[in-house]
């Protein structure tokens, strides 16, 4: 089992990153071969402020390892750091086509005027499938945002290896149970998301215990009494039980039934002290790694080496396959 995955350094990480992405990571470092990318190529698609990208990126390291990434067991590397990236990406959009990336939701989403829209944000997702294929990935674990990249990254897989031998391996998605996809706390049919511009339509996994209490208290909820689990008609409720459940491994029939009868301000104080639970440890760990940038750089320097070291074959394989001539070095 080989894992690979990755986070934006765009904006500030939320809950839902925890719960889709990293919580995940955490599940999966010891029983399976794991590679973490930091993807700043990705985040130039969008609006990057340049005098911030090399700290958000720095920022996001120092998150994986506060939220107890070991850098002895998993690989941790910035995307840009391995040219493999963007030299895979080439091949792999010779083989995409322009039909088939018009259809991902993320770029229908993003801009109304295609005409307007950047090349890089069309070919978000060919990047994408290049950061997996790249790594002879078998695992990816996302949230449920990402499936249909995943997808898009199976279909070049296959039609590569149709069309020029067969090089890559196809990766499958892996989804948290509960979690998958956390919504905005002041507006359940949203997805949570790093880029809103409304602070409080999200939990920022640095936020202080007060900011977490105040937040989650804010949250949209409904008038009816109780609390079950009904994603269309209560999605507000919907939403806490989902997010509780996926901090607490429990299902989330099980935990409307255990807090059912107490009302949602009780529900809502437990939630609070569980995501506090989580984040607590993680903030105070972010500190010390903070503080000490050059140690998060030297975890990112052996990090690309290694991830180097494991792209380079693959990248030769997908060469060779398209027929380019070897460098004879
Ligand atoms: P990004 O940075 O938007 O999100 C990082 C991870 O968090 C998950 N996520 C969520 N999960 C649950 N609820 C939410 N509201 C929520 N919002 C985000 C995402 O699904 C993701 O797992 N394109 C990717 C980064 C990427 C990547 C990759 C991922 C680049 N290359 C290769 C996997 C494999 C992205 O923008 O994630």
């Amino acid at each position: 089992m080989r894992v690979f995955s990755a986070v934006q350094p765009t904006g500030r990480l939320h809950i839902g990153n925890y719960t889709g992405g990293i919580s995940q990571f955490l599940r999966l470092q010891g029983p399976a071969e794991c590679l973490f990318c930091i993807a700043d190529l990705h985040a130039l698609t969008g609006d990057v402020d340049p005098s911030r990208l090399a700290a958000d990126t720095r920022q996001v390291a120092a998150l994986y390892l506060a939220a107890g990434l070991d850098p002895g067991r998993v690989t941790l590397f910035v995307q840009s750091h391995v040219p493999a990236h963007a030299q895979l990406a080439w091949l792999l959009a010779c083989t995409a086509r322009v039909g088939e990336l018009r259809r991902m939701t993320q770029f229908k989403a993003r801009r109304g005027d295609e005409e307007g829209a950047s090349v890089g944000l069309f070919e978000y997702p060919v990047l994408m499938a290049a950061d997996i294929l790249l790594y002879d990935a078998t695992h990816v674990p996302v949230g449920a945002d990402q499936r249909q990249h995943l997808e898009l990254a199976r279909s070049l897989a296959r039609r590569f290896n149709h069309r020029f031998g067969d090089t890559f391996r196809l990766p499958d998605p892996l989804l948290p149970e509960a979690g998958a996809r956390i919504m905005a706390l002041d507006a359940p049919g949203e997805k949570m998301s790093k880029s809103s511009p409304r602070p409080d339509s999200r939990i920022h996994l640095l936020d202080g215990p007060d900011e977490v209490r105040r937040k989650i208290r804010a949250a949209v909820t409904d008038s009816a009494r109780g609390l079950t689990y009904d994603p269309v008609a209560r999605p507000g409720v919907a939403n806490l039980l989902n997010l509780y459940a996926a901090l607490s491994g429990e299902t989330v029939d099980a935990v409307a039934s255990r807090f059912g009868g107490g009302g949602h301000e009780a529900f809502k104080s437990a939630l609070a002290e569980l995501i506090n639970e989580h984040l607590t440890p993680i903030r105070e760990r972010y500190r010390r790694w903070a503080e000490d940038p050059a140690a998060v750089e030297a975890v990112l320097r052996d990090g690309a080496a290694r991830a180097a070291t494991l792209a380079a074959p693959v990248l030769e394989r997908a060469t060779r396959a398209v027929g380019l001539l070897p460098t004879g070095a």
